[in-house]
């Protein structure tokens, strides 16, 4: 497989990748963060641009794709809602048609896994899934090359997402582990369980890849976990559910015992960020030696670098 294989493609949602080729991109992504670390100027972006659309707020998206985009000589324009006429005034066709004619390529953040989907339709260039309300593909990407920098080939190994498991970030977990072999449970109270027909999906999938898929209300499920993985319990966007959240959240706060009970000397914890300590992981353990997110947000850079050097078919 070579970059000529992904040209023109957008990431909207794993779903849509096959095992081997987000292995491609697991291995540029590997690569893309080795030549950072020679310090040597690249300018494989030079001459594109790239519009960044913003429904949302973003720390790590936002620096992750402008930096990785800019820094090789690309252009990166940053666009919220508040100065685009985004679905308003404007249909959102007409919009992404506009846009396709000024940009190499498109990242969206935003509520509607749709509007993704139409801007890629009607643009004509590729839409990268920058999160959201459905999934987060390029974290879950990152995510499973910090497992790869801990424990080597993820296939086989185990990682348990403790919280929300309806959310974006335990759903592109279950897609992404269930392609590439990766035993995941999800472990959450039933009201917060996996959207039903994605669950099957993924089971579907896993039959292929390996992969051990459940979902379970019992923490004592962390047994054997190389990773433990969390995320916040309120959603950007689901700000009314707050209090409710806490509820049924507090008893699956990530913390020492938790990870104690993986029964691992080894194992990490790993959050998407931003965290909010004391309510789903504690400080203890987030700024311990256990924690890798500092290094998930690091990956965010090297992988969204990687799949847009093979989506503009550029290495
Ligand atoms: N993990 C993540 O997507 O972070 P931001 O919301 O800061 O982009
Ligand atoms: N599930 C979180 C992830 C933030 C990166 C949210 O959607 O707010």
């Amino acid at each position: 497989m070579t970059v000529q294989h992904f040209k023109g493609r957008s990431l909207l949602s794993w779903l849509d990748y096959r095992p081997e080729e987000i292995r491609y991109l697991l291995d540029l992504s590997r690569q893309v963060k080795e030549e950072a670390r020679d310090g040597a100027a690249r300018s494989r972006f030079a001459g594109k641009t790239l519009a960044l659309i913003f429904e949302k707020r973003s720390t790590r998206t936002r620096c992750a794709f402008e930096t990785a985009f800019g820094e090789e000589g690309g252009h990166p324009v940053f666009l919220s809602t508040q100065d685009i006429h985004l679905g308003l005034k404007e249909a959102l066709e007409d919009t992404a048609r506009v846009l396709g004619r000024m940009f190499s390529a498109i990242q969206f953040r935003g509520f509607k896994q749709s509007t993704a989907e139409t801007l890629a339709k009607y643009s004509g260039v590729p839409v990268y899934n920058g999160l959201t309300d459905s999934f987060h593909p390029t974290q879950a990407l990152a995510d499973i090359q910090t497992l790869e920098e801990s424990f080597g080939n993820a296939a086989g190994k185990k990682l348990c997402f403790v919280g929300d498991g309806r959310n974006n970030v335990a759903r592109s977990l279950l897609v992404i582990c269930a392609k590439l072999g990766v035993h995941i449970t999800v472990v959450c109270p039933p009201e917060l369980s996996p959207d039903p027909d994605l669950l099957a999906l993924c089971q579907t999938l896993a039959r292929d890849s390996g992969a051990r898929i459940r979902v379970s209300p019992d923490t004592g499920e962390v047994e054997g976990a190389h990773a433990l993985y969390t995320d916040v319990w309120t959603s950007m966007g689901e700000e009314s559910q707050k209090e409710e959240r806490a509820r049924l959240l507090r008893p699956y706060q990530v913390n020492q015992a938790l990870m104690d009970r993986t029964g691992r000397a080894d194992s990490i914890f790993m959050h998407c960020l931003p965290a909010i300590k004391g309510e789903e992981v504690t400080a203890e353990l987030l700024d311990g030696p256990r924690s890798r997110a500092w290094d998930e947000a690091e990956n965010r850079k090297h992988t969204v670098k990687a799949v847009m050097l093979a989506t503009l078919g550029l290495v």
